[in-house]
């Protein structure tokens, strides 16, 4: 396996790009060997400029639900693109995806589209002190929302004014949420949360009904908004919004990445209460309302409704969770995975309450080797692409790739 070419256009990056890349998409801080560029995908993989094939469990961060390349929404994607996409004005489609997503997530009664997931979240802070004209909100530590001024986890170019407002608690712990609702005193604007814990470097948490009930009572005591934000997890728990699972309805969600399985667009969906607010505040962007991506929405739409991508997803993430419960049991090494298993994390626990991260890289680089792209630190997703031949290559590979682990016992 050779990254001759990705090597090449890393160094050309260098010189034209700062850092030769920037954001989450990064390799900076993964391993050496993977590779920062792609040219081609479809399905469950991927192909890097050298020719070498990956099945892909990052999905390109979470847009792919339904697989690359998925042929009928990619059709009615290429075919509004001919007829009309960014222009003067909205498409009939907005109408359309709008009714839609009413249709398909109990807790909303309007949508607005944008374009990335940092737009939908900021667009949902924005409506939420709106709401009452309230400045506090709650944000759960460590949980990733965006790379706008107020949620961008790194402060460079920030200054400390742009989240002054932010009052951080611990997801899944009723005693924090209430504290810090009890800090914003009667300022308090919106809580957000996550539809589980999915931050990274640290196992992932399910959300426990009773921080999720408390935070819903909170905000109606409050008169405050409940803000989930979707954007990672949603349609990959449920085919409405996640809390739904626990009988949580939010005020507001946020949702990008998935919506269109791959092409632009997000959206914040929310209830009645929290419309006219909606209605007040100045949002807007060149592209947001460009067709194509609400065609390919729309697609996406129905085949959720009407396929069992959702139950196909969570059987691979079973298959692939078992498996790996299965070598490690057989290599006697502890391996933690946590998450739903169609997002699953995967790390090696160090024995003292943390995660060896060595052992995750090199465990990471074993797998690429071997055609299958894992992430040591962040969550992943399963795509409903993805089929049990690919599990069970990914099995053999983590298996091989277990034995050769140079800092363990096996
Ligand atoms: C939970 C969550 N919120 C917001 C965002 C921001 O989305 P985007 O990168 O599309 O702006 C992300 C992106 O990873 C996310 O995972």
């Amino acid at each position: 396996m050779t990254l001759e070419n990705d090597k090449q256009l890393r160094h050309r990056a260098e010189k034209v790009i700062p850092n030769g890349m920037y954001g989450h998409q990064s390799v900076l801080l993964l391993p050496p060997e993977t590779p920062q560029f792609f040219s081609k995908a479809k399905g469950a993989y991927l192909w890097d400029p050298d020719g070498n094939r990956y099945i892909d469990y990052l999905c390109g961060y979470g847009p792919q639900l339904l697989g690359y390349g998925h042929e009928e929404v990619d059709e009615a994607y290429i075919r509004q693109l001919k007829q009309i996409d960014v222009a003067t004005g909205p498409t009939p489609l907005m109408v359309d995806l709008a009714e839609a997503w009413v249709g398909l997530v109990d807790h909303a009664d309007w949508a607005m589209f944008c374009k990335n997931g940092t737009d939908a979240t900021t667009i949902a802070l924005m409506t939420a002190r709106a709401y009452r004209g309230r400045k506090k909100v709650l944000i759960a530590q460590g949980a990733y929302h965006g790379a706008a001024n107020w949620c961008t986890p790194f402060p460079d170019g920030t200054v400390p004014d742009d989240r002054a407002h932010l009052i951080s608690y611990t997801y899944n712990d009723v005693a924090s949420l209430e504290a810090a609702v009890e800090e914003a005193g009667d300022d308090l604007a919106a809580i957000f949360a996550s539809p589980f814990k999915h931050d990274v470097l640290t196992e992932q948490q399910l959300p426990d009904p009773a921080y999720a009930k408390r935070a819903r009572a909170l905000c109606d005591e409050k008169d405050a908004l409940l803000i989930v934000d979707e954007i990672r997890a949603g349609l990959r728990i449920a085919r409405d919004a996640s809390w739904s699972l626990i009988g949580v309805k939010p005020d507001l969600t946020s949702w990008g990445k998935s919506l269109a399985n791959g092409h632009p667009i997000s959206a914040l969906l929310g209830n009645d209460k929290a419309k006219e607010a909606a209605g007040k505040i100045y949002v807007t962007g060149s592209f947001w309302f460009a067709g194509a991506a609400m065609a390919a929405s729309m697609v996406t739409l129905k085949l959720i409704r009407e396929s069992n991508y959702l139950e196909h997803m969570i059987a691979m993430g079973d298959r692939l969770r078992a498996g790996l419960n299965e070598i490690a049991e057989r290599r006697g090494i502890e391996i933690s995975q946590t998450g739903p298993s169609q997002m699953p994390l995967i790390m090696f626990p160090d024995g003292a309450g943390g995660f060896n991260m060595e052992i995750g890289y090199e465990f990471t680089t074993g797998l690429m080797r071997r055609g299958v792209y894992f992430h040591p630190w962040h969550n992943m997703f399963i795509s409903a692409a993805m089929t049990a031949d690919d599990i069970d290559l990914t099995l053999t590979a983590a298996d091989e790739a277990i034995t050769s682990l140079s800092h363990i016992a096996v």
